[in-house]
């Protein structure tokens, strides 16, 4: 990594938690995902699951025909149900088309109703993740009406990991988007089967910006953003550069008309500006020593997988970002920090 005072270049960044959706929606904003990330590990909850190898197939063919301007590789998931068809997991992983598993506990987050409830359902399919070394992507919150919607994650985190972990201590796990001081407690007590993924919008923000000046529903994501002290936390925490820690967006696009409703969908979409909202974190903490290896190493090196060859290129340069993206006439995606103006730009000139 090279850091001068106007210009930065680094290995190119990988995103390990995307949502890319499906149908005119993935068209459409997959070219974002590939201007900033090489290897994109790709979430499976569509509004039909990605659980078999079939769907897996299909469903990567669309993403890279949707992403030719911009190319990435894209890593697949299994979406873990009670009544998971384990063979299609342990085949599909063999064969290298399911790169890991992901567990969403029912009613959690947008489309986790096929999620688990009863966790001794699903002992077979981590028996068979940890004999293969199948990596765990684990959307860490508890849904139950009696747990307060900011205590989900540290529900999870005290009474359920624990049991995973025992009964599994050979797994190798993720925990997903962290947005609590908890969280990340545990994976830098707990090396070195577990690591955690951490968002550009749990950096940026805590609950108190969702409410400032009325309510904003497109800070609406989950785990909800919680307190300031685990938002301080997680900053500290990634910008240290502990190799447990790496980058996953998040990136989860919601039409206007889903976030701006009487029931509004949780998810930002974060692809257009994701990178350079943590370059500006690391630069606020004057870390920007350790943002190589938050972006572009602690992810593959957890994963065993190679580091990317290609490099990126920073321009400290004042833009504003495009407030939203068009899908059709009436129906647009709108950008996490919209209309701001960003100070550093990717370029390719050197
Ligand atoms: O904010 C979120 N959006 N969190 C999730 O866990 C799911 C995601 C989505 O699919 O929109
Ligand atoms: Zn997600």
């Amino acid at each position: 990594m090279k850091i001068y005072k106007k210009k930065i270049i680094m290995i190119k960044p990988d995103d390990f938690h995307v949502h890319l959706r499906d149908g005119k929606i993935l068209k459409k904003i997959a070219n974002y995902t590939g201007k900033y990330y090489n290897k994109v590990i790709v979430m499976p909850n569509l509004k039909n699951p990605i659980n078999t190898i079939k769907k897996a197939l299909k469903y990567k063919k669309k993403i890279v025909n949707s992403s030719k301007k911009n190319k990435f590789i894209p890593l697949m998931t299994f979406y873990i149900t009670e009544n998971s068809n384990i063979k299609e997991l342990e085949i599909g992983f063999l064969k290298k088309i399911f790169f890991s598993a992901k567990l969403y506990f029912k009613n959690s987050t947008n489309l986790s109703q096929y999620g688990i409830s009863n966790l001794s359902k699903i002992n077979k399919i981590l028996e068979k993740m940890e004999e293969l070394k199948i990596p765990l992507m684990i959307h860490g919150e508890i849904y139950s009406k009696n747990i307060d919607i900011f205590s989900r994650e540290i529900f999870f985190i005290k009474n359920v990991l624990p049991k995973i972990r025992k009964n599994f201590p050979n797994l190798k796990i993720v925990l997903e988007h962290i947005s609590t001081k908890n969280s990340a407690k545990y994976v830098l007590n707990n090396p070195p089967n577990i690591a955690a993924t951490v968002t550009p919008h749990h950096l940026l923000y805590n609950r108190n910006d969702i409410f400032s000046n009325g309510i904003n529903p497109h800070l609406y994501c989950l785990p909800i953003l919680n307190k300031r002290n685990h938002q301080k936390y997680l900053i500290k925490t990634v910008t240290s550069g502990n190799k447990y820690f790496f980058l996953g967006s998040d990136s989860a696009p919601h039409l206007i008309s889903k976030k701006e409703n009487f029931c509004g969908s949780p998810g930002i979409f974060n692809a257009p500006t994701s990178l350079i909202i943590y370059l500006k974190i690391f630069e606020k903490m004057k870390k920007l020593k350790n943002f190589e290896s938050f972006c572009s190493i602690n992810g593959s090196k957890f994963y065993n997988l190679p580091l990317n060859k290609e490099k990126i290129i920073f321009k400290k340069k004042n833009w504003i970002v495009k407030n939203n993206i068009k899908i059709n006439k009436n129906k647009k995606i709108s950008i996490f920090l919209g209309k701001q103006t960003l100070s550093w730009k990717i370029t390719k000139k050197k």
